[in-house]
């Protein structure tokens, strides 16, 4: 599409003149944005049912947007755009930098600080998550994406759907690992994978999905043998699968949810899956090692 190759030139120039600093790269994308007009995002829908020549697309599987799709790509960045028919991101950094601009629809964009208090495994730690703004982004408005910790955010999209675009880096490798943020206090690493930890989650999922008489023997079972991050992975349902979108993160729902949210095993820890709130008591025994019987009590 004409237009974003002369953006991704556009882009590509100024960053090579600065030999490809990172640190420079999220004012550049922000600035060939401001310089842009905003496209008309049905004209993107238009161009990609009708162009033989798709650029290479960066999630094929549109497990971040309602669909994603590559509209530029170069050996650094690449140019997406993503409609969205869900509401709301989690909270997350970014182990890449860039800047977004809304192109249709509106977003509350709140960003958030994380104070860290305790390191309990390279993938997830303990410490405050504190909101420190809320803005409501409208079309046309351009935000920075800067890579780590100095810029923990979430959307929330009030319209059906709404379009962003963004000029990203592929990764900033000294910003991984790319972490989602739990309120209270907790930091999960987006990208862990780990097939037992899943299969767990899952079977937790069916568990409360179908009122199972023992679940509440299982999942204490299975609580009483947990090390703190699987805990935490179960008892919010996020884990590597089930995560809610970030940018660039795979997301994807088991279902169940409402039967889950009812379930009197875990009133509290599903009531609101959308946005989960953390049992400090859970958090707190498990940090000290007591998964077990302190763990049952809190959920
Ligand atoms: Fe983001």
């Amino acid at each position: 599409m004409k237009f974003f190759r002369d953006l991704g030139s556009l882009v590509e120039g100024r960053w090579r003149d600065v030999n490809y600093d990172e640190r420079a790269f999220p004012e550049i994308a922000a600035q060939a944005l401001a310089e842009t007009n905003p496209k008309d995002p049905w004209d993107i829908i238009r161009w990609l049912h009708t162009t033989p020549h798709l650029p290479s697309q960066q999630d094929v599987d549109g497990r971040f947007g309602n669909p994603p799709i590559t509209l530029y790509c170069s050996p650094r960045f690449h140019i997406d755009v993503y409609f969205w028919l869900d509401g709301t991101t989690s909270i997350h950094q970014h182990a890449f930098s860039g800047a977004f601009q809304v192109l249709l629809g509106s977003s509350v964009h709140s960003q958030y600080s994380f104070e860290h208090q305790q390191h309990i495994n390279s993938h997830f730690s303990v410490g405050q998550v504190c909101l420190n703004s809320a803005e409501l982004l409208a079309e046309g408005d351009i935000r920075t994406i800067f890579p780590g910790r100095q810029f923990i955010h979430s959307l929330f999209h009030l319209d059906r759907p709404s379009a962003t675009v963004t000029i990203r880096t592929y990764q900033n490798p000294d910003a991984l690992p790319q972490y989602d943020f739990l309120k209270p206090c907790v930091a999960l690493d987006s990208y862990f994978r780990d097939e037992s930890t899943i299969k767990k989650i899952q079977s937790v999922v069916l568990l409360l999905a179908m009122e199972h008489p023992e679940a509440d023997s299982f999942i204490g079972d299975l609580v009483s043998s947990s090390d703190f991050q699987t805990t935490i992975s179960w008892a919010t349902r996020k884990g590597p699968q089930q995560a809610r979108p970030t940018c660039g993160l795979a997301s994807h729902s088991l279902g169940g949810d409402s039967k889950a949210a009812k379930h009197n095993t875990s009133k509290g820890v599903y009531e609101d899956q959308r946005a989960p709130i953390l049992p400090c008591a859970a958090i707190e025994c498990a940090a000290q090692n007591e998964p077990a019987r302190a763990c049952e009590e809190a959920v």
